[in-house]
């Protein structure tokens, strides 16, 4: 890996990074992406030698791992920092390389004149071919160093890669992938709201002109980061660009004392040839092997059944009780109470920061209803907004001057509430305490937590904490899972709007979207799958009208689209027709049939055409598959398209049948389904067939969601 040479070279299956670090020079990538054998970082260095130009300085300008103001191409900085205004401009060079482990070094350079201390670590993984990427700053002089900007890392964008995708959405529209037109300058994502946000999502994916999901050349980005930050692309006029990733902070936000390091968060990246379907499938993989801990793979995803949409703040022991045998009768095992159970919660303006059971409406306690559910043989959940306060509270009232605030400016309301300084450790040390409590009383296996309001006036003590917070909400959550190690949470923030690495690498599961709406979710939950895998992607059945868009769908849509994730019910069971119930437990007994290979198997999104969506889970190794194809809206033409199978084994063959919806779905018979016994033994076809050919869709009404099981026999 490590040459004297002056370059490093990193290595996985399909994936090559070299870096030029000679002693004294200032570090930079060379190449990341395809895979190399046999080229030097020598060979490279000399076929990309770039002159200087007239107009510009006489030596051509080197980006770097840190593209610092002062030596690299003026408008790339991605890195700045000085010294009461002093010592604003650096060159870091490479002081000595650190070999952590294989496929990991540290780059150790400095900056003498303004004695900074920046070192890049970065690491391939060799299983997945995710690369890390982080950056420590160390203020190695005598005098306070403010740091302005430090990206995680700076990534050169291959040449082909010209097409770039970012993600965007808002409150109960998360994750809508959204290509970029083409530009001169640069694209900036900067997210000021707190959290990972519903419209910044801090995730990108560069492609070569002919890169489709299944086929091509492909980047992504990631930082792993719930708090504020900034995503720049920089196209220079010399023909180079460049991803940046990293925090965005606040003025005279990150300062260091003599001594002290920043570190960044990590930036994860990745280079797939085979798509973009191949670069989520390296996320996936790496998400679940190396961030997380690997305990939601220890037992299959429970299904949930949670409170919120069926009850709101209208708690009532009898009817909780009753919605709790209900769940378990359709086939739930975990029962999560949603808000309103605490304090003075009986609606949004009031309660929150009182993390005892309301004694208006829990007299006894949680107790009785736990030990129901619990005797229902279901799991029980909780919901905490810890990080909250509503001024109508016990807590605001004894501690009004714990939220965080810019001095002489009043923080906007959001949601009645407040946002608590968990910079301070008696405000973090108190939220412990109160949560410890409650976890300790009760059994409780899992909770739900919640972040509803963007954080407008990060302050503390008269500064900007915005990165410090995160760090808290970070640390709080780190204390309460090491007390209690088989606690699982779920990162939720008014539904997807805290949901990234950095939260999952403490978290086991995201809560996707607020909306339940089952047309919305089938492209929400698509947006989702780019970085995360189906079983941390919380997918719930909500009620026959959706609460946010007001919209009517049939319980198989409904079914069909939570199928693919962890799925979940939110709705009020006592309210949906009988047919309807029966059509959940069905359903529901087959997500848990299935749910094996749904949250193992190796995600694909199909290209179809724009009035539908389809997805498919196939194993690892090729025996088995689940597609889905959701109808969204009807098609212009007579007749759908035909489905074109991916990722199956070309010669094996497959049984086919269409395990969702039962019944007669088709207006007219005979179809595929009778011609090839879909719906009763099925057919059996070869990968080829069913990959090259295709498979005849039937004619549905719009808003139905097939589902096709293949099976090798
Ligand atoms: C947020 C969450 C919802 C629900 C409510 C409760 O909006 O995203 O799922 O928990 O808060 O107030």
């Amino acid at each position: 890996m490590m040459a004297n040479d002056g370059f490093i070279s990193l290595n996985s299956d399909d994936t090559t990074i070299i870096v030029a670090c000679a002693i004294g020079d200032r570090p930079r990538i060379l190449h990341w992406g395809a895979r190399l054998r046999d080229a030097s970082g020598e060979m490279i260095s000399q076929l990309t030698t770039r002159q200087h130009v007239h107009g510009g300085p006489d030596v051509f300008l080197e980006s770097s791992l840190f593209n610092e103001i002062g030596a690299s191409p003026p408008g790339l900085s991605g890195f700045s920092a000085h010294r009461a205004g002093q010592h604003w401009a650096q060159e870091f060079v490479v002081e000595h390389v650190i070999e952590n482990k294989p496929g990991s070094v540290s780059i150790v350079c400095r900056d003498d004149a303004s004695e900074i201390v920046a070192t890049s670590s970065i690491s391939l993984d060799d299983e997945t071919g995710v690369m890390t990427l982080s950056t420590a700053i160390e203020n190695a002089g005598k005098s306070e160093l403010s740091i302005d900007t430090c990206a995680a890392g700076n990534l050169p964008l291959n040449e082909r890669a010209s097409r770039l995708f970012g993600f965007t959405g808002r409150w109960a529209m998360e994750f809508q992938r959204e290509e970029i037109p083409p530009f001169s300058g640069s694209y900036v994502r900067e997210n000021l709201r707190g959290r990972t946000s519903h419209d910044s999502f801090p995730g990108l994916i560069a492609a070569a002109d002919n890169t489709t999901e299944q086929e091509g050349d492909c980047f992504g980005f990631h930082l792993g980061w719930s708090g504020n930050h900034r995503l720049r692309v920089d196209r220079l006029n010399d023909g180079r660009a460049f991803v940046q990733m990293g925090e965005c902070f606040l003025p005279s936000e990150m300062t260091l004392a003599p001594g002290e390091t920043y570190q960044s968060p990590t930036l994860y990246a990745a280079f797939s040839p085979n798509g973009m379907n191949g670069l989520s499938s390296r996320f996936h993989t790496h998400l679940k092997t190396q961030v997380m801990d690997g305990r939601i793979d220890r037992k299959p995803r429970p299904v949930h059944y949670n409170t919120w949409e069926a009850v709101y703040f209208d708690h009532d022991l009898e009817k909780l009780k009753t919605l709790a045998d209900k769940a378990a009768e359709v086939g739930v095992e975990r029962f999560i109470l949603d808000d309103g159970w605490f304090g003075s919660r009986r609606d949004d303006t009031s309660g929150l920061g009182d993390w005892q059971a309301s004694d208006a409406v829990y007299p006894d306690g949680l107790k009785p209803l736990i030990d129901h559910v619990k005797s229902r043989g279901m799991e029980f959940g909780l919901w905490f907004e810890p990080e909250m306060v509503n001024p109508d509270s016990d807590l605001f009232r004894t501690h009004p001057d714990w939220i965080l605030k810019a001095e002489g400016l009043d923080q906007p309301p959001a949601r009645h509430q407040y946002v608590l300084d968990l910079t301070r450790a008696e405000v973090a040390d108190h939220l412990f305490g109160q949560i410890d409590a409650v976890l300790a009383d009760h059994d409780i296996d899992y909770i739900k937590w919640d972040m509803n309001r963007d954080i407008h006036h990060p302050g503390s003590g008269g500064r900007a904490v915005a990165s410090r917070q995160t760090h808290a909400v970070y640390a709080l959550m780190d204390r309460i899972r090491a007390k209690y190690p088989d606690l699982e949470i779920e990162s939720c923030a008014s539904g997807g709007g805290r949901a990234d690495y950095g939260v999952l690498s403490r978290t086991d599961r995201i809560w996707t979207s607020d909306s339940n709406d089952a047309l919305d979710r089938q492209l929400i939950q698509r947006g989702a799958t780019y970085f995360f895998p189906l079983d941390v992607i919380g997918a719930h059945v909500g009620p026959a009208r959706c609460h946010i868009t007001g919209r009517r769908l049939s319980m198989q849509l409904r079914v069909a689209t939570a199928f693919f994730g962890h799925m979940g019910l939110e709705l009020d069971l006592l309210k949906e027709r009988p047919k309807d119930i029966d059509t959940l437990k069905t359903g529901l007994a087959l997500h848990k049939e299935h749910r094996s290979l749904l949250h193992s198997g190796v995600v694909h999104r199909l290209e179809v055409p724009a009035h539908a969506n389809a997805i498919a889970v196939v194993a690892a190794d090729g025996s088995e598959a689940l597609f889905s194809w959701c109808d969204l809206t009807g098609h212009v033409e007579t007749h759908p398209r035909r489905m074109f199978a991916v990722g199956l084994d070309e010669s094996t063959l497959y049984r086919v049948r269409l395990i969702w919806p039962t019944g007669q779905i088709s207006p007219t018979q005979p179809s595929i389904i009778e011609a090839a016994n879909l719906h009763g033994d099925g057919s059996m076809f070869t990968g080829e067939a069913l990959m090259q050919i295709g498979l005849q869709l039937p004619l549905t009404l719009p808003e139905t969601c097939l589902i096709f099981h293949m099976k090798a026999e």
